[in-house]
């Protein structure tokens, strides 16, 4: 049956993995608009029914064009993921916030738009951004997320992350349980 519907939707990104260039990079100011598109898209594809509502589209409204215009001209760390010439996910990186672990890294957000999740361009995306916090001298890196984040888990831990650490992150009164990844 499936030959006759047309492919499977993992084929259709096998399709896309081999039919397109796929490019990682810095992202500068005109990657802004893209990349709070992809934010908006992601985090309301991740977190819809995990964290409250007006909590979620509080946060997502907080980070349009021009804040992310900002982090880009700050000097934050952004990488982007770029696919036939559109940016369909980012990566923000730079120093491990919390004190109780020694990694120096972290990787802050890492995102990729709905449609191209589940074809392999999360862990292309993680290993740009690892190479890039290495080459910053940075030793060892720490990933946050939030435990009802299921997919990510799995992401994490099949890309060899160890879980060392949980803390709690409240959104409107509702605390989430998060959980620390590490690597060497
Ligand atoms: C989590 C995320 C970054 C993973 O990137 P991805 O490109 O979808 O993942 P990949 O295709 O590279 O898959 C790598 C591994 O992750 C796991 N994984 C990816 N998507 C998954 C899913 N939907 N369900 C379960 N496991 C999944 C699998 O173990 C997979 O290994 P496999 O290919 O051997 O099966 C991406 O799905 C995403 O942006 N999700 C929404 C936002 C989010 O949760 N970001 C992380 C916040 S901390």
């Amino acid at each position: 049956m499936r030959g006759l519907r047309g492919p499977a939707p993992g084929d259709y990104g096998k399709q896309i993995m081999t039919t397109l260039a796929i490019d990682i990079r810095r992202a500068d100011g005109r990657d802004a608009e893209a990349i709070a598109d992809v934010h908006q898209q992601a985090w309301l594809g991740a977190y819809a029914g995990i964290i409250p509502h007006r909590a979620l589209t509080r946060m997502v409204g907080r980070r349009g064009i021009q804040w992310w215009k900002g982090a880009i001209q700050r000097a934050a760390n952004v990488l982007v993921v770029e696919i036939g010439g559109d940016v369909v996910g980012y990566a923000t990186l730079g120093r491990n916030r919390a004190r109780q672990l020694s990694q120096q890294g972290e990787i802050y957000e890492l995102y990729l738009k709905p449609e191209y999740q589940g074809i392999g361009l999360g862990s292309r995306l993680f290993s740009a951004a690892r190479k890039q916090l290495a080459a910053h001298g940075l030793d060892g890196l720490v990933v946050w997320a939030l435990e009802d984040n299921v997919n990510a888990l799995s992401f994490y831990t099949g890309l060899g992350g160890r879980d060392v650490a949980e803390g709690v992150e409240v959104f409107d009164s509702k605390a989430l349980r998060k959980v620390a990844f590490v690597w060497s």
